[in-house]
């Protein structure tokens, strides 16, 4: 089975040329000069037209929860839910968090995970690990998991007596991760701290949504993102710091790259558009469809402006979703009355794509840039580069064909496809359309909607990571 892809403009990391796409089978054949080729004219079994749109590498989603126990219930996408809207949105490939809690056994949860996952995703999916409890066993299975294709392990500086490791835990775990390429990701929020805010504020009377994010001020995530650095200056590991949201923070992750060390920030589309007034602050219980963790910033603190100048400078090198859904009846009005009850996440697997074009749009990064913090470097950071992310011969053919004349519409009620009652992107509207998906060259989304199946989704196992400072 070939596809052509013609009449396109190819956009890669580094530049955009008019090019034709032959797809054989699963993989990309060729790059062609549009409409030539030396052997004569090039047939295909099927033949996209994408003239007017560009073709860029399949979106790759570096943070998801798919069905994650979190604060008495559980993440309302399944990796059937979950991997469809993905699909939708142009995102080909999703790295999901296994979690390791106290008293579990890594390798018990890699299976649970592969259970959940296996036979159910529409796009190929991928593991991070989370140790929640950092021991001789879990440390020993941080060498086990790299053959088995899991190169990266989350930590928390949050969460205290769930994931919360202590600085010593840390270190240790990062003493291993110098010594065997793997990387770590840190949730960095100094946790014992909040802790001490949320029951202050809580005794208060202040119960809202609006109070999640006041409790959490930028100075806790700064704090634990300088201490992270520093602990990884101490062992040598690369670190990956996740959902930054604080100005400051990236301040620090990008004064620790200029001075060579091996940091990483990743942002999430939630800290580029959405506020602690605008949306934590929305009337009565509403706020709580925006409860996450680092929380949203104050829009009169000015964060979202930097954060999308250090997506110019490189600085963060990713934009993940950190998608962790919860629907409002029976979920996140767990905390109605107590904000700390509210479990935390929002879903946006569906829109990434979406809304980091609307900021090309909008003159905030380039094209390429688009296409760098999405797919790219997503792909070469958590050891996928070659098979995912770019688009050339050999590469999966995990390609979209996107038209930046379209439009999208994130409507007010159910207009999207996240098994969510509701939408944290109600209302936003992005001057942009996934047309086309094909995920391992088969078309999983076109002009009708989302035409993949179940199952068509593979683990892929990944390399270690091929960092970049
Ligand atoms: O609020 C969030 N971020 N929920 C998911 C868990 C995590 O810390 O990434
Ligand atoms: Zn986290
Ligand atoms: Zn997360």
């Amino acid at each position: 089975m070939t596809t052509l892809i013609t009449n396109g403009t190819v956009v890669s990391a580094t530049g955009s040329v008019r090019a034709d796409v032959l797809v054989d089978g699963e993989t990309i054949a060729a790059v062609l000069a549009p409409g030539t080729s030396a052997l004569g004219p090039i047939t295909a079994d099927t033949v996209i037209d994408a003239a007017g749109k560009y073709v860029i590498p399949g979106g790759i989603d570096a943070h998801t929860h798919m069905q994650m126990p979190f604060g008495g219930t559980e993440a309302s996408d399944t990796f059937e839910t979950g991997t469809r809207a993905a699909a939708w949105g142009g995102t080909t490939t999703i790295v999901d968090f296994v979690v390791q809690a106290h008293g579990q056994r890594v390798q018990d949860q890699v299976q649970l995970w592969h259970d959940k996952a296996a036979g159910n995703c529409a796009v190929d999916y991928a593991f991070h690990q989370i140790i929640g409890e950092v021991n001789d066993a879990s440390l020993a299975a941080m060498d086990e998991l790299i053959d088995e294709g899991i190169t990266s392990f989350k930590l928390f500086m949050a969460y205290p007596g769930v994931f919360l490791s202590s600085d010593g835990q840390i270190l240790q775990a990062m003493q291993k991760a110098a010594g065997n390429g793997s990387l770590i990701m840190m949730h960095a929020e100094n946790g014992s701290a909040i802790d001490v805010l949320v029951q202050q504020a809580l005794a208060r009377g202040e119960t809202s949504p609006y109070y999640h994010g006041v409790t959490r001020p930028w100075q806790t995530e700064q704090e634990a993102t300088h201490r992270a650095v520093m602990l990884a200056d101490i062992t040598g590991a690369p670190l990956y710091v996740v959902h930054v949201s604080a100005k400051q923070a990236l301040a620090r992750i990008a004064e620790a790259r200029n001075a060579g060390q091996n940091v990483f920030g990743e942002t999430c589309p939630q800290y580029l558009y959405l506020s602690l007034e605008d949306n934590l602050g929305a009337p009565g219980f509403e706020g709580a469809k925006w409860v996450c963790s680092t929380p949203l910033r104050s829009r009169a603190e000015g964060h979202q402006d930097d954060l999308w100048r250090y997506i110019r400078t490189g600085d963060v090198t990713t934009v993940s979703t950190d998608h962790c859904p919860f629907c409002m009846k029976d979920q996140k009005e767990l905390g109605i009355g107590n904000f700390a009850k509210i479990p935390n996440g929002i879903g946006s697997v569906e829109h990434r794509m979406d809304l980091l074009y609307q900021g090309v749009k909008d003159g905030r990064i380039s094209l390429e840039k688009w296409v760098d913090v999405c797919c790219t470097t997503p792909a070469r950071m958590f050891g996928l580069y070659g098979r995912k992310g770019v688009i050339a011969p050999g590469a999966d053919a995990d390609i979209v064909v996107y038209d930046p004349n379209g439009h999208t519409s994130i409507g007010l009620g159910k207009t999207h496809h996240m098994n969510m009652d509701y939408s944290a992107w109600e209302g936003y509207e992005i001057d942009g359309h996934v047309d086309v998906v094909l995920s391992r060259g088969t078309v999983v989304k076109d002009e009708t909607g989302y035409v993949g199946h179940k199952g068509h989704g593979r683990f892929v196992k990944r390399s270690l990571s091929q960092n970049l400072v």
